[in-house]
């Protein structure tokens, strides 16, 4: 995780086995494997960000690419049963490696904070697990997070279905956009999907998830943001993003 730890010592108390791994920076998992560092963690002010968007937009339906020790699965997992949501798997989790690499620590971890039963964990990689949801159930996603692998041709993948998946009105959270894989989608979206998807200024919710004066400015000093969102403008019911005759612009 490598990041300021507890900056607040009640900050994370709505879920202790999160609060214990933020505090201490190790887990162990279902078999007994140490991981003494969780650097493949969401940063702390993404989850902050997460859970501030999820208390207040109130979606139903989630999913999140990218599990490792399930920072933003509790945080998701945790925000529905806060919003007294039935439990009723409406947080799906895609990670192909959670049982294996990860010796199932999220999934421990939601058991250990008995919010499993707002999970369905996918141990699929996304780019296969994603058009089967689609074929399921279209634009029925109302907040989605993109952190699983973050290859150019993967995030691009999650990307595309995800929008198709992603209810009208719906966000779509990209972490480490100042990556230059991910930027490379980030800059696809913003010059060819303006009709589709439009970006949303995450300031608000920073601010209500108390972020540093600090770090606001540094931010607006440098535009670096680790995560960037858009919303989903209107349905697509003809299933493509963009009509098979549009213009392009080369980004
Ligand atoms: C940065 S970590 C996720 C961190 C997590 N979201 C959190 O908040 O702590 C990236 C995760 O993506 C998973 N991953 C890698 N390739 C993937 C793929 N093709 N599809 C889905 N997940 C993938 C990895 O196993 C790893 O758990």
């Amino acid at each position: 995780m490598n990041q300021p730890v507890l900056r607040n010592q009640s900050e994370w108390d709505f879920c202790p086995p999160l609060k214990q791994m933020i505090a201490t920076d190790r887990a162990e998992g279902k078999t007994g494997k140490v991981f003494d560092s969780l650097g493949a963690f969401s940063t702390l002010g993404n989850l902050r960000l997460i859970r501030a968007l999820m208390l207040d937009k109130k979606p139903r339906k989630t999913i999140e690419i990218g599990m490792a020790f399930g920072g933003s699965c509790l945080i998701f997992a945790n925000a529905h049963q806060e919003l007294e949501h039935e439990p009723s798997q409406q947080h799906i989790a895609v990670d192909p490696f959670q049982t294996t690499f990860w010796d199932s620590v999220a999934l421990e971890k939601l058991q250990e904070a008995g919010l499993s039963n707002f999970v369905q964990h996918l141990e699929q990689r996304s780019a296969f697990s994603l058009p089967v949801l689609l074929a399921q159930e279209p634009e029925s996603i109302e907040m989605a997070y993109i952190d699983g692998s973050h290859l150019f041709e993967d995030v691009f993948i999650d990307f595309y279905y995800l929008t198709l998946l992603s209810a009208p009105g719906g966000l779509l959270l990209f972490d480490d956009s100042t990556t230059p894989e991910v930027k490379k989608v980030l800059r696809f979206i913003n010059v060819n999907l303006g009709h589709l998807l439009e970006p949303i200024d995450l300031n608000p919710w920073r601010h209500q998830a108390n972020e540093s004066l600090v770090k606001t400015i540094g931010r607006k000093v440098t535009g670096r943001y680790q995560m960037t969102a858009y919303r989903k403008t209107r349905s697509l019911e003809s299933g493509e993003l963009r009509s098979w005759d549009s213009s392009f612009s080369n980004f």
